[in-house]
Parts: C-alpha cells; sequence; structure tokens
C-alpha cells in the first residue's frame, strides 16, 4: 500500500514538428497512478501515445501540461530514478561493446563495483538468457538478443521499479514467454511493473492493472479482473436428454441453440435469467452438461473502446 510509486495527473504533451511547427498532440490529459508490488499493463495501438508518457516519467522529456511523480518524488530529479530500471523501446547499445559490458557499464552508473558487480552482472545475464552471448559485439546480435541486453541492463542494479517499453517486441514466442516469466518473476520478489505493449495476449497473464490508452486519451482503467467480469458476454449451456420441445420453446424466446451431437448448446444472453433455463431444462427431465459464463476478452474490449485500429494523431 501506502503513497503510489508512479503519480501520472493530467498530462499531456505536443509535439511541435517540421518547420511549420505543426503540432501533434500526443498525450492529452491522462492520469494514472501504480502501487507497490503491481504489473501495471500500458497498453495501446501504435502511436498512442505510450513512449511519450514513458520518456516523460523517466525525465528525458518535458511534459507540456500536468504532473508527474515516482516514489512521491518530482519528475524529472536525481532521486526519483535511483530506485528504477528502465529499458527503452528499440534499446540502442553501441555496437562494438559486448552485452557484457554494456551490462557492466550500467551496473557501475548505478554504483556497483568489484566482485559484487561482476556477480549481479553475470546474474542478470543469465536470467535474461544472454550469457551465451555475453561476449560478442552487439553488431552482431539479432533484435531479440539486444533486447534482453537492454532487460538485462534495466535489472542489473536490482531496483524497486521496472519501467519497460515494449518488453516483448522484436521477440520469437518463445523469447516472448521467457520474458513474461521473468516479469512474473520480478513480480513475485515484490517488484513493481509498469510495461508498455501493443500486444494484448500477452496481458491477462501478466499484469493486474491495465490502462488503455487511445489517440493520447485513457478509454480504460483499472483493475483487470474487474475490467473482464463485468462483462459476461453471454452463459453456454450444454444439456443431454430429449431436447426437441424445449429448444423450440426457448429458441421461441430468442435464444440461440445447436445441436452438438446428442447434445443440445444453448447461448442463454439478453434479459432471460440462466437460473430460469435451467429450471425448465431439470423439470424437463434433461442432464446439465455445462454451465459457462462468457467473458468478454481483452482483445474485444479494446476493441470495442478503442475503434480504429492505428491510433496515429498526426494527420
Ligand atoms: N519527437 C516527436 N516529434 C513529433 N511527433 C512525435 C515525436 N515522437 C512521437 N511523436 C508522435 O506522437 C504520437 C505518439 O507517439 P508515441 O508516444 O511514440 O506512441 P506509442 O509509443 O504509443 O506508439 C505519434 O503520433 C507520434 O508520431
Ligand atoms: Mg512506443
Amino acid at each position: 500500500m501506502g503513497e503510489p510509486l508512479i503519480q501520472v495527473d493530467g498530462l499531456s504533451k505536443t509535439y511541435r514538428q517540421g518547420f511549420w511547427m505543426r503540432r501533434v498532440e500526443a498525450v492529452r490529459g491522462i492520469s494514472f497512478q501504480v502501487t507497490q508490488g503491481e504489473a501495471f499493463g500500458f497498453l495501446g495501438p501504435n502511436g498512442a501515445g505510450k513512449t511519450t508518457t514513458i520518456k516523460i516519467l523517466m525525465g528525458l522529456m518535458r511534459p507540456t501540461g500536468g504532473r508527474v511523480s515516482l516514489f512521491g518524488l518530482p519528475v524529472p530529479s536525481r532521486k526519483s530514478r535511483e530506485k528504477v530500471g528502465f529499458m527503452p523501446e528499440n534499446p540502442y547499445i553501441y555496437p562494438y561493446l559486448t552485452p557484457r559490458e554494456f551490462v557492466e557499464a550500467c551496473a557501475r552508473l548505478s554504483g556497483l563495483r568489484g566482485a559484487a558487480l561482476h556477480d549481479r552482472v553475470t546474474r542478470v545475464l543469465e536470467q535474461t538468457g544472454i550469457a551465451y552471448a555475453a561476449t560478442r559485439q552487439v553488431r552482431r546480435l539479432s533484435k531479440g538478443m539486444v533486447q534482453r541486453t537492454g532487460l538485462a541492463a534495466a535489472l542489473v542494479a536490482d531496483p524497486e521499479l521496472l519501467v519497460l517499453d515494449e518488453p516483448m517486441s522484436g521477440l520469437d514466442p518463445g523469447g516472448r514467454k521467457e520474458v513474461r516469466d521473468m516479469i512474473l518473476e520480478e513480480r513475485r520478489r515484490g517488484r513493481t511493473i509498469f510495461f508498455s505493449t501493443h500486444i494484448l495476449s500477452d496481458v491477462p497473464q501478466l499484469c493486474d492493472h491495465v490502462a488503455i490508452l487511445q489517440r493520447g486519451q485513457t478509454v480504460l482503467a483499472g483493475k483487470l479482473s474487474e475490467l473482464l467480469t463485468g462483462q459476461v458476454l453471454h452463459t453456454d449451456v450444454v444439456l443431454a436428454g430429449d431436447t426437441a420441445s424445449f429448444r423450440e420453446a426457448w429458441e421461441q424466446r430468442g435464444l440461440k441453440a445447436r445441436a452438438e451431437g446428442a447434445r443440445l448448446a444453448l447461448q442463454v444472453q439478453g434479459d432471460v435469467p440462466v437460473a430460469e433455463v435451467l429450471r425448465d431444462a431439470l423439470a424437463r427431465g434433461l442432464d446439465v452438461i455445462e454451465v459457462a459464463p462468457r467473458y468478454q476478452t481483452l482483445e474485444e474490449l479494446f476493441v470495442s473502446k478503442a475503434r480504429g485500429g492505428d491510433a496515429d494523431p498526426s494527420p
């Protein structure tokens, strides 16, 4: 509990671009907070404003309006960044360094020295699955390997808060799973994780809180379990027995029914109470095989809230 590790209030950012200083409103008054121990997914299509928000959080850019703090400390400030591990989107690593040299340099910047530094660097290189290529120059590494090196660098100081911009991008399914497992592991250790992604299928296993961004505004925010369970789409009921007259009666009331071999699958939705359907089925001597509420998936929720695919606000 306690005070939020990340607090964002009414944040906005307008870029000025090109010779005519055309305005691009990348972030338009967003607010959210991330508390201790949460895994927070910052979601949205390309161009929604995720990276802009993260850069402001990391003190790399000034907002046009609003306020941001980390650990209750104003951003930008040196102190606010002390307990934060950051992995930028497409991390740039000097191509003639090796992953070990790069991660060692990051460890030194955060105050590690000597044997402690060596042990810690070895450990995060192993943890991120890049140890086998730790002495190869970065210019010879694949995008996924560079991504892992960036993650190792973010983890090396054992930060309390991890901020990861698209940590799963550029990885194959196996690599994505490894990064997911790593995030879960850090979370089990009590770390707070804030990460952005446009890959929604990775999200439900990973985070407990989300904010969905669209064209620089939050279209949805909150606890994932509450966002999803609030939305029962319909209830699937599967019955067995002599279902003919039962089927006719309920189809007349507007329910969709489908024979599945000797069974009847019924989709109960709208204002028809599931209990009433079940009572009727039992009264007619039918067997109830399955009753399964179908919840909206995050993808469906996202599509219904954030229509229009790529949401680049620039014309
Ligand atoms: N340096 C910049 N100058 C002008 N426009 C920018 C700049 N960086 C990003 N944008 C624009 O701001 C919007 C949000 O971009 P970004 O924050 O990178 O989104 P996301 O990370 O969600 O894909 C996009 O329309 C993008 O083109
Ligand atoms: Mg981005």
